[in-house]
């Protein structure tokens, strides 16, 4: 992996200082759905009349989302930029709108509470959330609301990943596969379509498994994935014959990665292969910014103990449980495959 120092000027700094401004702008604009909106040149009048809002909060949300490069300004009339179109209006396929939504209802306040987190060693931030579970995902299940932009989120950037993943490994042998912290089933829906001989098992939490038993349903392909609603540490893993962590081993501590890899290494048969898919920083420590920054979210409101670990540290857990680890795949510029094998 190349090194991703960014030399930084004082705007630069002047930038990170802005962010928070900058996101709110992001953020109300989406709530407004402002880049569907203009997808055609509107005026300032005609955008006023849409969202329903006064001349002078129209000219601020309308000035900075320009400033910003969100929207471009011809004359008196507004349209969304060819970046915004793509990643922030109703109809496009790379529609990521349910990510800004994640970052506002779910972790702008609970950052708030970084530097407590950092001073504590534990998710401070969950503090936001009502609830009384430890980590986020237990709380999600008293919220559904939550619950439900969580897993929009999760499944925009799962199925971004998944595109990636489904062609870079070779399953058409078929057999069983076990999903851990398997989600709504975006993994599992996308496998099962690729390759078809695969029969693929869904472990997650109970108010969890329902969304990707109707995923499965949707897909049509409820005979070929089911479901284990169970948490992950209370029980032993089904005997499968390949096994998946996707954006999972990151939420949690070096000693419950090394756990989660010694039950996988029980249920999997000699030579059965292991998948993990993470953000991944650089084995030097200096990026990518993506994976570095989101770090923050795991101590500070997800569960307190995890991170975007290294390549070589996910490596070297595999051997310690028993895995050979066989290759290295980038996915995104912050998530990556790991595909070993057990010995
Ligand atoms: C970041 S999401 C990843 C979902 C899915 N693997 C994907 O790639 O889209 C993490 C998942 O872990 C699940 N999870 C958290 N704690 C768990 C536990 N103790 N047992 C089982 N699943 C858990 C959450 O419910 C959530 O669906």
């Amino acid at each position: 992996m190349p090194p991703q120092e960014t030399p930084l000027d004082v705007e630069g700094v002047h930038k990170i200082m802005e962010g928070f401004y900058a996101f709110q702008f992001l953020s109300a604009a989406v709530k407004f759905d402002l880049f569907s909106l203009l997808q055609r040149p509107l005026t300032r009048d005609q955008i006023m009349t849409e969202l329903r809002i006064a001349e002078q909060p129209a000219r601020i949300l309308l000035l900075g989302c320009v400033s910003l490069g969100l929207i471009h300004k011809r004359g008196e009339h507004y349209q969304c930029s060819d970046a915004a179109a793509m990643t922030l209006s109703r109809d496009s396929p790379w529609d990521q709108r349910s990510l800004v939504r994640f970052s506002h209802e779910i972790a702008y306040r609970a950052m708030w509470w970084f530097h407590d987190s950092l001073c504590q060693n534990t998710n401070v931030g969950l503090c936001e959330m009502a609830g009384a579970a430890p980590t986020l995902y237990g709380r999600l299940a008293a919220n559904p609301e939550i619950e439900r932009t969580f897993h929009e989120m999760m499944m925009t950037v799962t199925k971004i990943v998944a595109k990636r993943f489904v062609d870079a490994v070779d399953l058409s042998a078929g057999g069983r596969l076990l999903d851990i912290g398997g989600g709504s089933g975006t993994n599992a829906v996308a496998l099962a379509r690729r390759w078809p001989r695969l029969a693929i098992e869904v472990l997650d939490l109970p108010s969890v498994v329902v969304s990707a038993a109707r995923a499965a349903r949707e897909a049509g392909l409820e005979n070929r994935i089911h479901t284990i609603g169970a948490d992950c540490f209370a029980v032993d893993f089904p005997d499968c014959e390949h096994l998946l962590l996707a954006h999972f081993l990151e939420i949690w501590s070096p000693e419950q990665i090394k756990s989660l890899l010694n039950k996988a290494h029980r249920a999997l048969p000699s030579g059965g292969h292991i998948y993990l898919i993470n953000l991944l920083q650089h084995d030097d420590e200096t990026g990518p910014t993506t994976a570095a920054i989101v770090s923050a979210y795991f101590l500070t409101l997800a569960s307190g103990v995890g991170m975007a670990y290294t390549w070589k540290e996910y490596e070297a857990w595999l051997g310690a449980a028993g895995f050979e680890p066989l290759s290295r795949t980038s996915l995104t510029p912050a998530h990556g495959l790991i595909v070993g094998r057990r010995r």
